[in-house]
């Protein structure tokens, strides 16, 4: 199946690892033009020299209302137009809701629904030829991860917005949201770590326990999730707005 993405435009946001980098080099291999954003300078240069002269990268963090206007100009300067959109950056801070301090709370709202409300207001009138948005999420959206409750309480929220906003977008942009179960990032193996130490157990240990809980029986690799995230963003995906997909090895057990 051809994706139909050779010469559109993505922005790529978390680009320069993990599931975005993943999502962006599928996209990059299609015959697409990436933009990859994240914070560190360091991580987008490694990332874009892999993926190769299809990707340029800005430095943002999605948080600083400050940095939209920075993307911005990156989009024009190094796209020149905009097909579609990966809204993603890190997790929100791992903690149990009354545990959890107001600016932690804050944090996270700002990097899940604040920053990325900010940055689809300034972009979405560049999709002049209209395309796709694509928001990452967590499982959490069906069933809450135990001790990440920043991310159960708000996650859900942004399977919302993506949910309301493919209505108010539509029918130029599609809008869907794509929630992973356990991939093996960073992201993942930093949060099986502080499990660890609750535990007083070893990272390996929470890993194998976790893994057979997973009908597949392991975590997902990366490209997994990049092949789902790369088709949703593609034309390929024509008929597609609205949903959510889990791409969790069946790890969910909530029906529907
Ligand atoms: N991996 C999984 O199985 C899994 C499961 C459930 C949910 N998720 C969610 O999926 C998202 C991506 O996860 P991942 O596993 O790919 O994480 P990751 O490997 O830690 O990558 C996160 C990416 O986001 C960037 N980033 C972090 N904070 C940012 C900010 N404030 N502004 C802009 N960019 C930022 C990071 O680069 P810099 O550090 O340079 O900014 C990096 O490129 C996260 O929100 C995570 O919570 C992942």
């Amino acid at each position: 199946m051809d994706l139909g993405v050779a010469g559109k435009k993505f922005l790529i946001g978390g680009g320069s690892k993990g599931l975005g980098r993943a999502i962006g080099t599928i996209l990059a291999e299609e015959g697409a033009q990436v933009l990859l954003m994240s914070r560190s300078a360091y991580g987008l240069d490694e990332a874009a020299t892999a993926i190769g002269p299809a990707a340029s990268w800005v430095a943002a963090d999605i948080a600083d209302p400050g940095a939209i206007a920075t993307i911005a100009v990156a989009v024009d300067d190094n796209l020149g137009g905009l097909d579609g959109i990966l809204v993603n950056a890190g997790g929100p801070p791992p903690g149990e809701v009354l545990d959890l301090t107001d600016e932690q709370w804050l944090g996270a709202y700002q990097t899940l629904i604040g920053g990325p409300v900010r940055l689809l207001r300034a972009l979405t009138p560049r999709m002049t030829g209209g395309g796709a948005i694509l928001f990452v999420t967590s499982t959490s959206v069906r069933q809450p991860v135990t001790g990440l409750d920043t991310s159960n309480v708000l996650r859900p929220g942004v399977a919302a917005m993506a949910k309301v906003l493919a209505r108010e977008l539509g029918p130029a942009i599609r809008v869907n949201s794509l929630a992973p179960g356990r991939f093996d990032t960073d992201r993942v193996r930093s949060l099986d770590e502080v499990r660890a130490t609750a535990q007083g157990v070893t990272p390996e240990a929470v890993k194998a326990a976790t893994s057979s809980q997973i009908p597949l029986g392991r975590y997902g690799d990366p490209v997994e999730f990049g092949r789902v995230g790369a088709f949703l963003l593609s034309p390929a995906a024509s008929y597609l707005s609205g949903i959510s997909v889990q791409a969790d090895g069946a790890m969910v057990t909530a029906i529907p």
